[in-house]
């Protein structure tokens, strides 16, 4: 096969050798950090007149029925996603995470731009909680839009513990009836194999120079045939390192969708979150248009489309007017040839349902990508020059499975800079032949063309300018989303005060 290296670095030289590259690959992000004991989280009194939400999420293992398959698998309550949160841009929320969870856990409250006391990162923001105890995150959620929280330690994120945030706007009037919250996931856990062994096997393939061939059959690797070739535009023929037995919507498979039910004319909001941890999904509803409205929470300049694309840790909105008869809501795994694909049901009147493996004519025309999005006018940066730029350099390799920001793994890279009140920006550039959704904790970028995100997914070789106003002192992650990367050394820190 004419296939010299599953991925091409073009980064020479990363300088680093081995056995620290073994060592960023280890753990989480404190297994590569002095042990500092963070004292607990300042108490958050509400201001006047601000409305508190209160919840409670239990973090504990559970065995979960997918719609004709059972797996043991760890979950916020009794079922991934776990409940869906929601408040109102302003208030304060306050959520008591109990640990019960045989290993420490976090949560990360993914795109709210909260104080970083609550943001969830062990050995940056807190220290982990341990199994048997619990932690207050208390913070303010300024912006109304779709997010969702998951674990911010090791590659946690790939069992079943993921939940919808739902930051409503009291101010915006809504042009729709009724409102859906659609939750795309890839899944592995509990088929005989868990996230942390699929890590480990990367890193091992790695290590032996295996990884990345064409050989051998390990259990949820990656060694589909999708990948030879020139793959999807824009993403390229190498989109993930994990192969997947199932595709999720809403927490269950295709074989027993789950139905959204409504009425034949009736307008829907869809807020639809990745919670996927190695897969690009193209999303479509067969039957009809979409008008998306809103990216990672942020406004768009209303766009029609019959299909998008949809990296790990991005939302998008999108309101449909629904016609009568019984539709597929397709979630298709982009480069990825096993494990089928993801389904939901909308019913509006009669049909039969449709089968599994169905095929949308939508995902075969336009998929449209978030960076070919316009925003609202009115959520564009204040027009100013930076005060400083910073490179942001994606690079990495199969073997070793090592992933790099500026040349280094996490842990050895120096941390961006800049000060409070001033301008930040990344030069952003892509230096593999892999896509990578690119997140940034506490505050959301502005692209050149002035769309805000959050999370933003990377083509291949890929450049762009991401500003940023340092308005939220604090020390942040700016990393890949996909989780086998990020642990395997895709990260670095934002620092100022
Ligand atoms: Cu959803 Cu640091 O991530
Ligand atoms: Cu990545």
């Amino acid at each position: 096969m004419i296939r010299p290296s599953r991925r091409q670095v073009l980064l020479a030289g990363l300088g680093l050798g081995a056995s620290a590259a073994l060592a960023a690959c280890s753990g989480d992000a404190s297994a590569t950090r002095p042990a500092a004991a963070f004292p607990p989280p300042e108490p958050v009194p509400p201001l006047s007149g601000q409305s508190v939400m209160s919840a409670r999420l239990t973090a504990r293992p559970v065995t979960l029925d997918l719609g004709g398959r059972t797996v043991q698998t760890w979950a916020y309550g009794d079922a991934a996603p776990g409940p869906t949160l929601r408040a109102n841009a302003g208030d304060l929320l306050r959520v008591t995470l109990d640990n019960q969870l045989p290993a420490d856990t976090t949560v990360h409250w993914h795109g709210v731009r909260l104080g970083q006391q609550a943001d969830g990162v062990p050995g940056l923001t807190q220290d982990p909680v341990r199994t048997g105890e619990s932690f207050l995150y208390e913070f303010t959620a300024p912006d109304p839009g779709t997010y969702f929280f998951h674990p911010h330690v090791g590659t946690q994120l790939d069992r079943g513990l993921y939940a919808p945030l739902i930051i409503e706007d009291p101010a915006e009037p809504g042009d729709y009836d009724l409102e859906w919250v659609v939750v795309l996931d890839d899944w592995i856990d509990g088929t005989g194999t868990t996230p942390e062994e699929v890590l480990e096997q990367l890193v091992a393939d790695g290590a032996s120079g295996t990884g990345g061939m064409d050989h051998g059959a390990m259990a949820g690797m990656h060694h589909g045939s999708m990948s030879v070739g020139l793959g999807e535009a824009p993403w390229g023929a190498d989109t993930g390192d994990v192969t997947y037995p199932h595709y999720l919507i809403n927490g269950k498979l295709p074989s027993d969708p789950p139905v959204l039910q409504a009425r034949a004319g009736q307008r829907v909001r869809l807020r639809i979150i990745s919670a996927a941890s190695d897969t690009i999904f193209a999303v479509a509803l067969g039957g009809h248009r979409m008008t998306l409205t809103h990216t990672d929470g942020w406004p768009l300049t209303p766009v029609q489309t019959d299909a998008l694309y949809i990296g790990m840790g991005e939302r998008y909105d999108a309101v449909v007017a629904l016609e009568p008869g019984v539709f597929p809501l397709v979630a298709r795994p982009v480069g990825k040839s096993t494990g089928g694909q993801g389904l939901a049901v909308i019913r509006t009147g009669t049909g039969s349902v449709p089968a599994a493996d169905v095929t949308l004519s939508e995902l075969g025309g336009r998929v449209l990508a978030g960076s070919q999005l316009e925003p609202d006018d009115a959520v564009r940066l204040p027009a100013k020059r930076p005060d400083v730029t910073e490179a942001l350099r994606l690079g990495g390799s199969m073997a070793p499975y090592l992933w790099t920001i500026n040349g280094a793994a996490y842990g050895q890279n120096e941390p961006l800079r800049v000060a409070a009140g001033q301008r930040l920006r990344l030069n952003a550039v892509n230096m593999t032949m892999m896509p990578h959704p690119l997140h940034l904790h506490g505050h959301t970028f502005a692209l050149p063309n002035g769309l805000r995100k959050d999370t933003l997914l990377m083509a291949p070789m890929e450049s762009v300018s991401l500003d940023l106003d340092a308005d939220n002192p604090g020390d942040w992650l700016v990393h890949c989303h996909n989780i086998y990367h990020a642990e395997a050394g895709m990260m670095i820190d934002l620092r100022y005060s």
